[in-house]
């Protein structure tokens, strides 16, 4: 397994100054920006695009820009995050007609790709494609909103997603996004998990290097 990873996600950091509080989040020792892009026809809510991205990358932003898709179509926006300054782009299966094309798409635009499977999704969706994948995210909630519970039967699907990785012989990234806090996420990095994304746990809290601190400190517990 790679090492762990913490992953805010800015749905819930303040929208009118973005790039201030996304650079403190990084200082505070975060590792990866969790960018939701939801669109109002695939999930119930609409968040933010490339120019939002590329607005961070402006900003002074060095940090990977971790991608996630909640739109449908997918293709079309893709070349566009790329330019924009993404390094990981996932999406989910039920959005795209052509798995394969897709995340072949991600990958010729230079993005690392992979695919995001909602609590009701079946990983199926992963069998043909485990060569192909840089990354699987296992949502944790329905996507939609920030401040949801984790839903616990999440952590037989990571066991048995990282049983997967394990038998593909690839180094493949497995992420957890929803309700991801400082009193699960070992529970979660015991199942499997090697990259969590946590949105209201970290911005709602004041301090946000103390929240990094408390989640890095449960997991090396
Ligand atoms: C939900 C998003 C998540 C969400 C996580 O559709 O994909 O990234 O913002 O928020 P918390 O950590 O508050 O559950
Ligand atoms: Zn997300």
């Amino acid at each position: 397994m790679k090492p762990y990873l913490i992953a805010p996600s800015i749905l819930s950091a303040d929208f009118a100054r973005l790039g201030e509080d996304v650079a403190n989040v990084l200082a505070a020792g975060a590792d990866v920006v969790h960018f939701d892009v939801m669109d109002n026809h695939y999930v119930p809510n609409l968040t933010i695009g490339p120019m939002v991205c590329k607005a961070l990358r402006n900003y002074g932003v060095t940090a990977p820009i971790d991608v996630h898709l909640m739109v449908k179509p997918v293709d079309r926006i893709i070349p566009d995050f790329a330019k924009a300054g993404a390094s990981i782009i996932t999406f989910h299966p039920e959005a795209s007609d052509h798995i394969d094309r897709t995340l072949q798409l991600i990958k010729d635009h230079g993005c690392q790709a992979g695919l995001v499977l909602n609590p009701a999704t079946s990983l199926h969706y992963l069998d043909h494609v485990m060569d192909k994948l840089d990354i699987i995210l296992l949502m944790s909630v329905n996507p939609g909103f920030g401040g949801q519970s984790f839903i616990p039967a999440t952590l037989d699907k990571l066991r048995q997603v990282r049983q997967r990785i394990q038998e593909s012989g690839r180094d493949i990234r497995l992420e957890v996004d929803g309700g991801v806090k400082a009193d699960n996420i070992r529970q979660i990095a015991e199942a499997g998990a090697d990259m969590f994304v946590a949105g209201s746990a970290i911005f709602d809290q004041p301090d946000y290097a103390a929240v990094i601190a408390q989640l890095r400190q449960e997991l090396d517990s």
